[in-house]
């Protein structure tokens, strides 16, 4: 069973491949808006669900841990940028030069993010959750983004007591900071 951190590195290597392929699209000779649309609708999707299922699954369960829950509250704002950059794009044209400047905004913002994540706070997860633990949280985002998937909406509730919130291993904020 694959471990939180392997899911969510899926999906920012899933993200990537899509903001490429838009850049693609974008600058083909032959320039489809239809094409385009379908494409930033597919990122889009893939990234609501993913950093939704990810408060839900992994930020939550930081907010107890020092210097985890700086990243929490960091990443949750990152993610509130993003989602409003995406639904204001939604409904602007990609043929405009401007909706081309909000994507590389985006994929600058996005690109930073996914950085911050897998190299500052991987560590941290890795020292603060047993394997187990970890791959429970797998589990959860999993389950959490197939639900946003179906239903568009932030399944706060759903999971919650299934999941419960589990803490980290006692003492891993000494681990943490001694690492
Ligand atoms: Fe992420
Ligand atoms: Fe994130």
């Amino acid at each position: 069973m694959e471990n939180v951190l392997t899911l969510i590195k899926k999906d920012h290597d899933a993200a990537t491949a899509l903001f490429a392929e838009l850049r693609r699209l974008i600058d083909a000779d032959t320039f489809s808006e239809p094409d385009v649309r379908e494409c930033f609708q597919n990122l889009k999707r893939a990234l609501l669900s993913h950093q939704t299922a990810e408060e839900e699954a992994v930020y939550s369960r930081l907010r107890t841990h020092g210097e985890m829950k700086d990243y929490a509250f960091e990443g949750e704002t990152e993610h509130d940028l993003a989602a409003g950059l995406l639904e204001k794009m939604t409904y602007d044209s990609p043929i405009d030069e401007r909706w081309r400047a909000q994507l590389a905004v985006l994929k600058h913002a996005v690109d930073h993010h996914v950085e911050e994540e897998e190299l500052d706070l991987f560590p941290m997860m890795k020292k603060a959750f047993s394997p187990d633990e970890l791959v429970e949280m797998g589990k959860d985002l999993q389950a959490l983004k197939l639900v946003v998937q179906e239903t568009g909406t932030a399944p706060l509730s759903a999971l919650r007591t299934d999941a419960g919130v589990r803490g980290a291993r006692p003492g891993a904020e000494d681990d943490i900071r001694a690492g």
